[in-house]
């Protein structure tokens, strides 16, 4: 058996810039919260990286979906028109909100939303489109933003996994009213958890600036017009997140480098389906490396993951689909939907390990074991 030393884990950071400086920087002057300088210079320099006018620092990614939602005035009556394969954050944010979720297949090559179906999913009740960049290419904002324009609704888009991704080279992050990002580790930017809403509305920033510190009224602290959350993120994690903003860059070009090799060393594998490199708009950032079992393969991606996890290789599955969500199901929401597309993506689909510190060896490592579940 292979000792522990040798396990690949499916995400490791890499933290070897200026984070422990801004960290120390932290602790000498004492600021370690909120109110820290590092909160706002993070968010400007991310609002610009992001072409955005504004950015508001929150405690992670759901929690700026939540804000976003809000903040966009959607509640009792409206539909929010998403994918169906994403993470259940999305949902959770529309439905917490008072709002319903209405819920789009997705395309079996980019797994990303189907924007084709999304104009039959319209109807009097749709106020908002969420949009959510899926595991490393966006989503064809172009046909999305006309729909949004043709019928007048809210855009928001969730780029939590989309860093420095760009969609005909204009930043994710950029598009629609409101957008947000994650800082959890496995993302390309990690603040350990955080996250960040950013808009060029001042008053969606605003709103947003109040939901996030317990809508405290500006005249008289203490007391509220509205209620909110404590959703801000400290200046030990904003410290963290400015160092690693300043290396995007960097970590993308690795991560391309990573998807290019683990491409060539998978790519005789005939039975997986590999993230797509590229598509018309952009080159995939591989967010993480997703690999989906043909149906020639006589098990699920369950049995695959368990078996290499019995070699030492960590994975993840992916996503599964909100309309097969027993909380969702218990509120009555979805019927008997059927998303097939998402249903098999969730079934078959799986992901490597795909850190920003992963080695060309360990890749190696990773498909020989891969290879062996084939033979
Ligand atoms: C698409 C998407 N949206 C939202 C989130 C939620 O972010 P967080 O884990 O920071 O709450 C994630 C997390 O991975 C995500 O992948």
């Amino acid at each position: 058996m292979e000792n522990v030393a040798e396990f690949v884990p499916v995400n490791e950071p890499l933290l070897d810039g200026n984070e422990r400086k801004y960290l120390n920087q932290c602790i000498d002057t004492g600021w370690i919260s909120s109110e820290g300088p590092f909160v706002r210079e993070f968010e400007e320099r991310f609002a610009v990286r992001v072409r955005r006018k504004y950015g508001v620092a929150v405690s992670n990614g759901s929690a700026a979906l939540d804000a976003a939602v809000v903040a966009l005035g959607l509640g009792n009556g409206d539909e929010v028109i998403m994918p169906a394969f994403t993470i259940i954050s999305c949902a959770a944010a529309v439905v917490r909100a008072g709002a319903t979720p209405v819920l789009v297949d997705s395309d079996p090559v980019t797994w990303n939303m189907d924007v084709g179906q999304i104009e039959s999913r319209i109807t009097p009740r749709t106020k908002a489109i969420m949009v959510v960049h899926i595991y490393g290419l966006p989503v064809d904002m172009d046909d999305v933003l006309a729909l949004a324009d043709k019928y007048g609704f809210k855009v928001i888009e969730d780029a939590a996994e989309a860093h420095g991704q760009t969609y005909w080279g204009k930043p994710c992050g950029s598009f629609g009213d409101v957008s947000t990002f994650s800082f959890y580790p496995n993302k390309h930017v990690t603040t350990g958890e955080g996250g960040m809403i950013v808009t060029d509305d001042p008053q969606i920033a605003e709103k947003c600036r109040g939901l996030r510190n317990l809508c405290f009224n500006s005249r008289r602290r203490f007391v509220h017009e509205a209620l909110g959350w404590n959703l801000r993120l400290t200046n030990l994690q904003a410290a963290l997140g400015l160092a690693q903003l300043e290396r995007l860059d960097e970590l993308l070009a690795r991560k391309r480098r990573m998807g290019r090799y683990y491409t060539e060393l998978l790519f005789d594998i005939s039975c997986l389906q590999l993230p797509q490199p590229d598509c018309k708009c952009a080159t995939n950032i591989y967010w993480v490396f997703g690999v989906v079992l043909d149906d020639s393969v006589p098990f699920e991606a369950d049995e695959a993951m368990r078996r290499l996890a019995g070699s030492s290789i960590g994975t993840r599955p992916f996503f599964w689909p909100m309309h097969e969500q027993p909380v969702f199901q218990r509120l009555g929401l979805f019927g008997n939907e059927s998303h097939p597309v998402a249903e098999r993506l969730a079934r078959r689909g799986f992901y490597l390990p795909s850190g920003v510190a992963l080695s060309n060896e360990q890749m190696e490592r990773v498909v020989n074991q891969v290879r062996k579940l084939f033979v």
